[in-house]
């Protein structure tokens, strides 16, 4: 039998609370390792990243902008060479690693620190694809400035979290406030909240399953460290890491759907 354990954390202010969520990705050595977990522990091989970015049509894109960059996570991927590559992201942080990676596979890379939403201060139709990857939940008021600053051929590349994978968690635990954050852009709402600006052309579903066997409580408990601002708008992530050990000690096994989808809209 599970239990709901409803441990309501002291409420904090909307902004503030997105505001932390955001920080917790400023430890970048962290971010990558929490990168590499998730690459191990997945069920599904094929990097999601490589399908997104096979769902483009690269062939007159000469200029990217990329919304919730991080340290160029999405950029890593790519090759060519483009004119522009432009990143905006909440945390300075992540400008040298970012500049890093787009001046590899660009003529100029452009770091911008911003807190979304905000206008862009560049002419209209200045980008062939903007991408925002496991971002625009923070700043869905985005998507019509995104549709102004693409050119009239250009492609909008997204990749959100589906609602879904709070289903294991909220076995044990009351996430609704979490949930709310990732119902802000999901794979269940996000083509609905496209088409109010755009065409969407694509999307992908990306099943995928993070198992952590007996044996890999080490993995497990820095997963849940590194997700601790988005468990604490619920639940107090101490509590969560101390539960979820202690179930895969008694279960063996742990496995938490990360289906994902990617979508792809133009004007
Ligand atoms: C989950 S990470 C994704 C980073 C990168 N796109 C990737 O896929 O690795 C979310 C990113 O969005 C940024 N972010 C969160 N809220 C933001 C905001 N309001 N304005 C700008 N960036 C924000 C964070 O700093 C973080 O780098």
């Amino acid at each position: 039998m599970t239990t709901i354990l409803i441990y309501k954390q002291k409420p904090l202010g909307y902004k503030c609370f997105m505001e932390k969520i955001a920080r917790s990705y400023s430890n970048l050595d962290l971010h990558r390792k929490i990168g590499d977990i998730i690459e191990a522990r997945s069920s599904n091989k094929e990097e999601i990243r490589s399908v997104a970015a096979g769902l483009v049509d690269w062939q007159r894109i000469r200029t990217v902008l990329d919304l919730g960059c991080g340290y160029g996570w999405f950029e890593k991927v790519l090759g060519g060479r483009l004119d522009l590559v432009c990143g905006i992201d909440y945390l300075g942080e992540n400008r040298e690693e970012f500049l890093r990676t787009a001046e590899r596979i660009a003529k100029k890379a452009v770091f911008l620190q911003a807190h979304l939403p905000a206008a862009i201060d560049t002419p209209p139709e200045s980008f062939d694809l903007v991408v925002s990857a496991y971002s625009l939940y923070f700043f869905p008021e985005m998507i019509g400035e995104v549709k102004r600053l693409l050119k009239s051929e250009g492609q909008f590349l997204t990749i959100t979290h589906s609602e879904s994978m709070l289903t294991e968690g909220e076995k044990y635990f009351d996430f609704s406030g979490l949930r709310k954050v990732i119902q802000r852009f999901s794979a269940e709402n996000g083509e609905a909240l496209l088409k109010e600006h755009f065409t969407v052309t694509a999307f992908v579903d990306y099943p995928n399953t993070l198992v952590f066997g007996r044996h890999d409580g080490g993995d497990l408990s820095q997963y849940i460290e590194f997700k601790k601002e988005f468990i604490s708008v619920d639940v107090d992530p101490e509590l969560v890491k101390e539960k979820m050990l202690a179930e895969l000690q008694r279960l063996g096994e742990l496995r938490f759907n990360k289906n994902d989808r990617i979508f792809v809209a133009k004007k």
